[in-house]
């Protein structure tokens, strides 16, 4: 069994009451190291039960297998920030796969599928966190679709705040300064993908690229496919049951003038079978002024590497990348587009 270069951080410590503190202050130099010479890291004990990650790959699979008008059900609508629903490349994109979107389960703009109505599965056990709600007049009921997908993005979002935190000292911010900067949840999105198998001649799942946000937590199905690039090589990211990978994104890059990665990042389609992702993007609000804090720059005499930016901005050229394709790579544009 291949093991990853990539290492593997269990998080129970900062579950647990108590005086686990020695615990905690090794995870978090684990993670420290990790974020300042990858920008990518996994996790274990993350607190999202695996049940519901079992069911929640489970449904997945289920929905992509319907058949284009089913999953067309599920359109957007035209004033969605981003493309909720359903969603699948264009033909000619060189990134193949299809995606089903969502925004935090009280947003006006989601449109989750009504398919399967109720959600079996072989294991199905008590899995939603909000006990009775899954029985009915004392029966029990299985979980909705629309339930298993909330449910996945809640945990997601804690699991995110535990993570947040974790970086705010590793970075040696004062207590608190990112949850205090980064207080607006309502932009956070997830999606889960579906990459068609590579063909003889090409196996391109998602172009090498770095996510725009913060943080970036993958659910990977038992299938490799994600692959993170360091010094110039592609390390795989070994996919194992119940592991969550964590990757830093741009505005954590420029917050801390590269002190901690942005890690760039691809997918490359396994053969012979479909690939299954959940992908849960921790986002800033749009009208915050993303720049490298002074603890990273002038409070240490060190130059700024990066212009500041509101984050909309930032937001609003990468989705040009996306409806107006540049005709060469490198003219997409990056976060290396506000360097100074
Ligand atoms: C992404 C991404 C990885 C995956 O959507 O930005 O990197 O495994 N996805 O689907
Ligand atoms: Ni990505």
């Amino acid at each position: 069994m291949p093991t990853s270069a990539i290492p593997t951080v269990d998080l129970s410590p900062f579950f647990t009451a108590g005086d686990d503190e020695s615990c905690r202050k090794k995870c978090k130099d684990l993670i420290a190291e990790a974020c300042s010479d990858y920008g990518f890291f996994q996790i274990v004990n993350h607190g999202v039960p695996l049940d519901l990650i079992n069911q929640a790959m489970e449904l997945s699979k289920t929905f992509f297998n319907y058949n284009d008008e089913v999953k067309r059900e599920c359109s957007s609508s035209p004033d969605s920030p981003l493309p909720a629903g359903y969603n699948k490349q264009p033909d000619h994109s060189p990134d193949k796969n299809e995606y089903l979107l969502m925004f935090p389960p009280e947003s006006p703009f989601n449109v989750l599928p009504t398919n399967p109505p109720d959600f079996r599965h072989r294991s199905s056990k008590e899995l939603l966190r909000s006990d009775g709600e899954n029985t009915e007049n004392g029966r029990s009921v299985s979980p909705t679709t629309t339930k298993i997908l909330e449910e996945m993005f809640k945990y997601f979002v804690t699991t995110c705040e535990i993570l947040e935190a974790i970086i705010n000292d590793c970075l040696g911010l004062p207590p608190n300064f990112l949850k205090e900067y980064n207080n607006d949840r309502s932009w956070d999105f997830m999606v889960t993908m579906r990459y068609l198998p590579a063909t003889e001649s090409e196996n391109n799942g998602i172009t090498e690229h770095e996510d725009g946000n913060l943080i970036t937590i993958v659910l990977q199905e038992d299938i490799e496919g994600l692959e993170v690039c360091k010094d110039g090589e592609w390390i795989p990211v070994i996919p194992s049951k119940g592991t969550l990978a964590v990757n830093l994104s741009d505005a954590i890059q420029v917050l801390s003038n590269k002190k901690f990665k942005s890690a760039t990042h691809r997918v490359v389609r396994p053969k012979g079978r479909h690939r299954h992702s959940y992908v849960f993007f921790y986002n800033l609000q749009g009208d915050k002024w993303v720049e490298p804090l002074p603890n990273f720059s002038s409070a240490i005499g060190v130059k700024p590497k990066y212009r500041g930016f509101y984050y909309k901005d930032y937001q609003a050229l990468r989705m040009r990348n996306k409806t107006h394709p540049p005709s060469t790579p490198e003219e997409i544009i990056r976060i290396a587009h506000y360097e100074i």
